[in-house]
């Protein structure tokens, strides 16, 4: 599989989303960030918004959920149009439930780590997912310094998804640029998120065609994926 990158739309201009959306048009997906400032200290938007940008854009929506009692709300982001669903692993009271829930309504369930919790615990509720997102910065901003020390379990979680034969996407998020999409892939990652290094620039579109080709070059060269 070609490497996906999904901007971040947390580092675009939220009065003018659906132009924002056209700016990085041939994206794989649109990461929104939805934040309660509970779960994290940060406050974004929910429900209403997700609805009118899935109305506004083509590219299907990737919501990851940084809020508290994902089991209640992940199955309205469904409804609001979400192609995909993720919910954090901290969060959640009832991981398969929630997971077997977004799928049944159709899109794909996708759980997220923040950079302490470690995917060991969760390898037995691989199958219920269709992916795997490990944080590289904590939850809560754009902007932030992509964290090395993430690449080890980047690696593990790639050699359990190996093991099993399963089909799961592992996406990274956070710190995710020019300087630091190839180690990622090199260590096992295949959907990308950036914010900044994909709206921060003056072209979006040619920073997410960029982004692309380097993961897939770094990719073509990594041995997880030669061995497939
Ligand atoms: C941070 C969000 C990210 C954020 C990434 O908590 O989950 O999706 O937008 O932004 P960059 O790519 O700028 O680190
Ligand atoms: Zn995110």
């Amino acid at each position: 599989m070609a490497a996906q990158i999904n901007p971040s739309i947390l580092s675009a201009d939220f009065a003018r989303l659906a132009d924002e959306a056209k700016a990085v048009e041939g994206a794989d997906w649109l990461h929104v960030d939805v934040m309660d400032n509970h779960f994290v200290p940060n406050l974004t938007l929910g429900v209403p918004i997700v609805e009118s940008l899935s109305r506004a854009t083509d590219i299907p929506l990737d919501c990851h959920l940084m809020i508290e009692d994902p089991d209640r709300w992940a199955p309205q982001y469904v409804e609001a149009g979400a192609g995909s669903v993720t919910f954090h692993a901290e969060a959640a009271a009832a991981p398969v439930r929630t997971a077997r829930e977004i799928r049944a309504k159709g899109a794909r369930a996708s759980m997220a780590l923040k950079p302490a919790t470690p995917i060991e615990p969760y390898e037995d509720l691989l199958p219920e997912l269709d992916m795997l997102l490990i944080m590289t910065v904590e939850p809560g901003f754009g902007g932030q310094s992509f964290l090395d020390i993430m690449l080890p379990k980047i690696r593990r979680t790639r050699q359990l998804i190996a093991k099993h034969g399963l089909e799961l996407w592992l996406q990274v998020d956070g710190g995710v640029s020019a300087s630091t999409i190839e180690r990622c892939a090199e260590a096992g990652a295949d959907v990308f998120v950036a914010g900044s290094a994909v709206y921060n620039t003056d072209d979006p579109a040619a920073a997410v065609r960029m982004l692309r080709h380097q993961a897939d070059e770094a990719t073509a060269k990594a041995p997880w994926a030669c061995a497939h």
